[in-house]
């Protein structure tokens, strides 16, 4: 009876949301534990396209339930939007989303207050998603955040929100930022939708480990990615939340002894959004080639998102803060027509080799990446679900990626429908699922 986490290996969009959907079927509950409305899962069901923002993509598959962990940061009237479209398309989101009570609410200020880092004159932009999640989380690290409990209660929700809204006031006028903080009828809204969402919110804590203990399967999963994590990636080029498997534990309340499972899932080349450091950036060319082979444009933001070439390193580095026990390689066909596969196989610096990720910012911009070429295969994978129909020089790629990061590969996405997926029998993935 595994209970599993599911996350990204490098910098987000890995393609998550469609794996955590393929997997779904084998589990209960999908529980969510880190970031807001910055992540954008894609999933593809038949001619249908969702895009989930807060909502774990379980929810997609009929009887699962889908958690909102406390680690989470929601944005009430974007959730409620969610809630509504998905329910238009048919599928009882009411009955099956739970959202923790100790989840974090973004309300309107924290926007205004993120402008006050990212445009601030002089200020390096860390490139974020404008949604007011890293001014989110200050607030509840700072100990005066408002969270779902009390987001709920009107009589709370009002006296919160009016001494928070005087902080962010002088903070605004002390920093020239002319917008509104607070606009005039954004309460009201606030107090409207939290009549919506208040019958889903609970404790969702004691809900999955009551579930845990009654035999149910939980799924936990990331978003971002972990180099993105706030702790461990290329800070401060990070999100404001743990996107590593640490992160679950304490983002959901389920307990590290109820979990079984590490699953990193990489994409076969690699992609980040926004600032901050990147080795295997590939130049202009192979970049727009990967980008329009791999349509990476930002599903939230709609970004055209940096592209390069898959980063043995970076991997390792990964594996290691995760403990992954297999990946999933996502987007496999989108190299399908490259004469030359490259792949950053190992990190210098000054000439001198390195086997630790950097911390500093100047020890990661001054990275040279060493690169192996690999054969490509000009041959389709788009949709194959059999490992031995994969051309034989697709398969070489595997192996060389799984050799060099010293992790196995469990699962091989070949497109973005749920039955374009190779699962490789015999592999610790398919036990964890089993
Ligand atoms: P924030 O999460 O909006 O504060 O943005 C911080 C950094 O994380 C920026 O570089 C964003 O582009 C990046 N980021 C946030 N969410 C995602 C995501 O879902 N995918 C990829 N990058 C993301």
């Amino acid at each position: 009876m595994s209970n599993i986490i599911i996350l990204g290996a490098q910098w987000g969009d890995e393609g998550k949301g469609k794996v955590v959907d393929r997997f779904a079927e084998c589990f209960d509950i999908v529980a969510r534990y880190q970031g807001g409305h910055n992540a954008g899962h894609t999933v593809y069901i038949g001619e249908r396209k969702f895009i989930l923002k807060h909502i774990p993509s379980g929810i997609l598959r009929p009887g699962k339930v889908a958690v909102i962990g406390n680690g989470m940061v929601v944005e009430p009237l974007a959730l409620v939007e969610e809630v509504d479209g998905l329910t238009r398309a048919g599928i009882d989101v009411r009955a099956r989303l739970a959202i923790s009570n100790r989840a974090h609410v973004i309300l309107p200020y924290h926007r205004v207050v993120e402008r006050l880092s990212e445009a601030r004159p002089g200020r390096v932009a860390i490139g974020t998603t404008s949604r007011g999640i890293g001014p989110a989380y200050e607030d509840k690290v700072a100990r005066r955040g408002i969270r779902m409990a009390d987001f709920v209660e009107p009589d709370s929700l009002r006296s919160l929100w009016e001494s928070a809204v005087a902080d962010k006031t002088v903070l605004a006028k002390a920093f020239g930022i002319g917008d509104e903080v607070a606009p005039a009828d954004s309460l009201e809204r606030c107090l409207a939708v939290a009549e919506c969402l208040r019958p889903m919110v609970r404790d969702t804590a004691q809900l999955l480990c009551h579930a845990a203990r009654d035999g149910k399967r939980i799924i936990l999963e990331g978003a971002q990615g972990t180099m993105l994590d706030i702790d461990h990636g290329t800070y401060p080029f990070v999100t404001s939340s743990s996107a590593t498997a640490g992160g679950a534990s304490t983002g959901t309340g389920l307990p590290p002894t109820r979990i079984q499972g590490v699953i990193g899932v990489a994409k076969a080349y690699i992609t980040r959004v926004g600032g901050g450091p990147f080795p295997s950036e590939a130049d202009g060319k192979g970049a727009d080639r990967i980008r329009n082979e791999g349509k990476e444009f930002g599903s939230v933001t709609g970004r055209p998102r940096r592209c390069g070439w898959f980063d043995v390193p970076l991997l390792r580095y990964t594996a290691m803060v995760n403990g992954f026990d297999s990946l999933v390689i996502t987007k496999l066909d989108v190299l399908d027509q490259f004469d030359e596969v490259p792949v950053c196989v190992g990190y210098r610096s000054g000439g001198v080799d390195i086997d630790t990720m950097p911390a500093s910012l100047d020890g990661l911009e001054r990275i040279e990446p060493v690169w192996e070429n690999l054969p490509g295969w000009r041959s389709h994978t788009h949709g194959l679900d059999r490992y031995d129909d994969l051309p034989a020089r697709a398969r070489d790629y595997l192996r060389f990626l799984e050799e060099r990061t010293g992790v196995e590969i469990g699962c091989i996405s070949t497109g973005p429908e749920r039955d374009q997926t190779i699962l490789r029998s015999g592999s610790r993935l398919v036990a964890l699922l089993e």
